[in-house]
């Protein structure tokens, strides 16, 4: 079913889900100009009742369907639980509503592809919710590696790690969207291998923690650290270049960023015989905090949305983006299942943006 564009007036939205993460999605599109709420779908009736609280104009309840069905409804932003993406999201696109799924796209690869195409032909924009895609210092970092600033990316590590909310869909699925979304924006070119190690120690086949190696085109090695089991909450990742590091810290407010002019650096004595000729010289510049805007990412990822219905301009946290992702998450499952053994990738750069003229090539000569 094709239904008018909404043009320059608010673009009408039901969310599905109202847990953990739907209330803070229906908070900023309650807040937006350019969106209007216009229903919940939620099965937990508790949780329908608490939204309808809060929001006592806007029709609540647990059928989708009354939502598909309404024509002044344009678009479905869906944040259940990850198991049910799949039918929740391929139900709305085919009842010809523009779909926001939250992360991850879809519980495995086939549903993931089938939705992106169910997106193209139906002509509806299909985004993932890949919020860190929008956050302003993981942009600022971003700004850094592509300005050639940092020099060659050595490598990169992340902390992710925090006395989580247990969840069935397992560690991997909760938290490595964001830092495959994060790395694969930063570095603008695909996973080739993946490397994972999981560990569950309370439910069988529900890891807790894991540790992920991702190989990316052009040798760059990123490794990723993922735990509902921590002390305190940790999510700090550093870039190694050959100019410059950085250090990116979520849970810091003020010096979010900090530029190190640090580094090392190897260089022969003059004509040398042996290696202990070379000279090992280590740079120990100044620390960097660059000015970080602040602004919500939700909002942001909520305005790209609007643009994109406005448009028909692909999402930064486009479908293909969302397929990609899902990809490398099915790439860890299975090397946690065989020891940690590396998962090959076939490269795809399906995901990057032309719009935004990036292209995949390797970030450093090898
Ligand atoms: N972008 C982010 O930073 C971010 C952060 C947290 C969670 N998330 C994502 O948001 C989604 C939801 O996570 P959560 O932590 O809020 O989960 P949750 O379990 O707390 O909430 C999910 C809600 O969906 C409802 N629900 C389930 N199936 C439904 C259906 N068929 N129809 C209507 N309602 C249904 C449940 O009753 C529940 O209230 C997940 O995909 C998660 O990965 C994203």
């Amino acid at each position: 079913m094709r239904r008018s564009s909404p043009g320059q007036r608010p673009v009408k939205v039901a969310v599905v889900g109202f847990g953990y993460w739907g209330p803070n999605l229906v908070r900023n599109i309650a807040e937006r100009s350019d969106l209007e709420l216009a229903g919940l779908c939620e099965l937990d009736l508790g949780r329908a009742l608490e939204f309808s609280h809060r929001h006592p104009s806007v029709p609540a309840g647990p059928e989708l369907d009354r939502f598909l069905a309404d024509e002044a409804i344009d678009a479905i932003v869906i944040a259940t639980p990850p198991s049910t993406h799949y039918e929740l999201a391929r139900r709305a696109l085919s009842a010809g509503k523009h779909v926001l799924v939250e992360k991850p796209l879809a519980a495995n690869p086939i549903q993931a592809a089938e939705l992106v195409e169910l997106g193209e032909d139906t002509g509806r924009v299909l985004m993932a919710g890949h919020t860190f895609v929008y956050s302003p210092p993981v942009n600022k970092v971003r700004e850094l590696i592509r300005s050639g600033e940092l020099g060659d990316i050595y490598f990169v590590t992340s902390s992710r790690m925090n006395l989580g909310l247990y969840q069935n869909d397992g560690v991997i699925s909760d938290l490595a969207p964001h830092d495959i979304s994060i790395l694969l924006h930063w570095l603008a070119r695909p996973v080739v291998g993946v490397n994972a190690y999981g560990q569950s120690i309370f439910q069988r086949d529900v890891p807790e923690t894991a540790f992920l190696t991702l190989t990316f085109e052009g040798g760059v090695t990123a490794s990723v650290q993922l735990s509902w089991l921590a002390p305190r909450k940790l999510r700090q990742t550093v870039v190694v270049g050959s100019q410059r590091m950085v250090q990116y810290e979520d849970t810091s407010s003020d010096e979010a960023v900090r530029v190190y002019d640090r580094g090392l650096e190897f260089s022969p004595a003059e004509a040398p015989a042996t290696f202990g000729e070379y000279r090992l010289t280590y740079r120990i510049g100044d620390m960097v905090a660059p000015r970080i805007e602040a602004a919500e990412p939700l909002s942001l990822e909520l305005a790209d949305f609007v643009h994109s219905i406005r448009t028909g301009a692909q999402p930064r946290s486009n479908a293909a983006l969302g397929l990609e992702i899902v990809r490398v998450l099915e790439a860890a499952r299975s090397s946690m299942e065989r020891g940690g053994a590396q998962v090959a990738l076939q490269p795809s750069c399906e995901w990057i943006n032309p719009e935004r003229e990036e292209r995949c090539g390797p970030t450093r000569s090898m």
